[in-house]
């Protein structure tokens, strides 16, 4: 029998997942779950068949450059995949999985628990009533925005924006605005009430809830910069699921500052852990540590995923979740 194929995990994964990973590999397990160095990612490029990181490993050319490299097959921990140099991945023959679909569901709730939290102004009263600041009911005590009927404008048309419009319309009765440079069937749009829009600047200019659901790429780097933001009604606010640096945090930290916007609900950052300071200070902002995916079935779904890929690929298959 020839030897099992030798995995590293770069971080901790939900025991389920690592203990059906060391059933079916040789597996290098994270046991401290403190993230590997540059150079610890490429020794583990060069010493196993394949790798299992999650979206902070930083896969750079240089990482994936390392030699003699044995590695074949990046199994990515996530849907996004950004933390990959992918065009160095494909010059260099190694395959890149993801994990598409089954975190779809609990980012748009995070993304709806976002848009909800910031328009009635939860996290805001939550601080108040801990502080013992709360002095009783009264009719015009922190009052909120009504999200019910409102617009939310989606920027991309993803299986996630999909999964926040079905959550908006069908449950607050949200129309739906959206933009995406691949437009969606005409029935599945009807399906959800939505409404396409030529440009991200239409969508911007018209909704009262703007929801992020573009992959991070060169092209979209700071998509949202201080012009678009400019285009924003006073009373919107901004919610971003997606990438950090889809958002120009400078420029945004401004417009609040500004009140061009009315407020933003964040659960990804520009230059994650850290988080612009004075958003930290902002009433009128709400701040996740990027939990979109984060409930313990979806996180053993991802594992179940990324092994699933690695199985095919060593099992000569074509693998499932395949980026390049
Ligand atoms: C992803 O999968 O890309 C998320 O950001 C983490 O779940």
């Amino acid at each position: 029998m020839s030897a099992r194929p030798r995995v590293v995990i770069t971080r901790r994964i939900p025991a389920a997942c690592e203990t059906e990973a060391q059933s079916r590999f040789d597996v290098v397990l994270n046991r401290e779950d403190v993230p590997l160095t540059a150079a610890q990612l490429g020794e583990a490029l060069r010493t196993a068949d394949g790798l299992l990181p999650t979206v902070t490993d930083k896969l750079t050319a240089d990482v994936l450059g390392v030699e003699p490299r044995r590695a074949r097959i990046i199994a990515n921990f996530g849907v996004g995949f950004n933390n990959i140099d992918i065009e160095a991945a494909r010059a260099r023959g190694l395959t890149v999985t993801n994990t598409p679909d089954v975190l779809t569901d609990d980012t748009a709730d995070i993304a709806v628990t976002l848009l909800l939290m910031v328009a009635r102004r939860a996290g805001e009263g939550e601080r108040h009533l801990r502080a013992r600041q709360w002095t009783g009911w009264r009719p015009t005590h922190m009052l909120g925005t009504k999200v019910s009927g409102k617009t939310l404008g989606l920027i991309g048309f993803g299986r996630i924006a999909k999964a926040v419009a079905r959550r908006a319309h069908h449950g607050f009765g949200m129309r739906i605005i959206y933009t995406d440079p691949f437009p969606p069937k005409p029935e599945e749009a009807a399906a959800l009430g939505a409404e396409g829009r030529e440009s991200v600047e239409a969508v911007l200019r018209e909704a009262d809830f703007v929801s992020l659901h573009c992959p991070a790429t060169p092209e979209t780097r700071h998509l949202i910069n201080a012009d678009r933001l400019r285009l924003m009604r006073p009373e919107a606010f901004l919610v971003n699921t997606a990438r950090g640096d889809v958002v120009d945090e400078a420029a945004l930290i401004d417009a609040l500052q500004r009140k061009r916007i009315a407020g933003a609900g964040l659960d990804v950052f520009e230059k994650e852990p850290q988080v612009g300071a004075p958003l930290l200070a902002m009433e009128n902002v709400v701040l996740l540590p990027h939990l979109g995916s984060a409930t313990l079935e979806t996180r053993v779904a991802m594992g179940m995923r990324a092994l699933e890929n690695l199985t095919r690929f060593f099992d000569g298959q074509p693998v499932r979740d395949r980026v390049v």
